[in-house]
């Protein structure tokens, strides 16, 4: 049996519980971003803010595998070409040494909880 009719109104259905908490939660003012602690010697990150914001999981996922698979260690910021050893400790967290004060106070905002830390060393706050 086939009854394109109720299918189409069964997946109408489905896509609009699915979405529920996307557009019930337009207007809302539901999260505010908590203040992060900014690198007091550097202007400008390894690319634009709002592109960090959005990418730096990706970034950093690409540094890695060509770090250690490909062997590939620098990067090249796509604007500028300024150059950037790709390492998480020894080029992230040079700039951003208050990761508590940083990384993780956005990450706890947002309950993302990177595992990095198990095996890279992070600095201890202020120097
Ligand atoms: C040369 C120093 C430097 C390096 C290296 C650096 N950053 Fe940044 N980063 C900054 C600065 C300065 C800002 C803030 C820029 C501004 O005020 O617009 C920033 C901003 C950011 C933001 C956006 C913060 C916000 O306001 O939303 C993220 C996320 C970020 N960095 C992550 C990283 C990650 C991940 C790496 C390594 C892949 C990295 N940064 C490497 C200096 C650096
Ligand atoms: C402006 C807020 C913000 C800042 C600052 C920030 N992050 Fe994130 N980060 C996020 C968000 C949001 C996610 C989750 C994105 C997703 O799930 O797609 C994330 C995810 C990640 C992930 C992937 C985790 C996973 O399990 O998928 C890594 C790795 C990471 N961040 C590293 C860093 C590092 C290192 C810094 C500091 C240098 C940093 N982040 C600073 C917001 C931030
Ligand atoms: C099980 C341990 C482990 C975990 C967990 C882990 N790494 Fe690594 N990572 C390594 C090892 C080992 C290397 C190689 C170090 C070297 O050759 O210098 C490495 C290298 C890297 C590199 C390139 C070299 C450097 O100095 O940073 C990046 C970038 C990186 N990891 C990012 C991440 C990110 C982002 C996460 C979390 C999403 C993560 N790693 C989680 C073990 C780990």
């Amino acid at each position: 049996m086939y009854d394109g009719g109720k299918i189409i109104a069964g997946l109408a259905v489905f896509v609009l519980l699915f979405t529920f908490p996307f557009w019930y939660n337009i207007g809302n003012a539901a999260y505010t971003k908590p203040k992060l602690e900014l690198p007091k010697d550097a202007k400008e990150c390894v690319e634009k803010t709002e592109w960090m914001r959005a990418e730096h999981m990706q970034l950093l996922n690409e540094w890695r595998d060509e770090a250690i698979r490909e062997g590939h260690h620098t990067y090249k910021n796509m604007v500028t070409g300024k150059v950037y050893k790709k390492s998480l400790t020894k080029t992230c967290l040079k700039c951003h040494a208050q990761k508590d004060k940083f990384c993780d106070r956005c990450h706890e905002s947002l309950s993302v909880h990177p595992y990095c830390w198990d095996c890279h060393v992070a600095p201890k706050g202020d120097k």
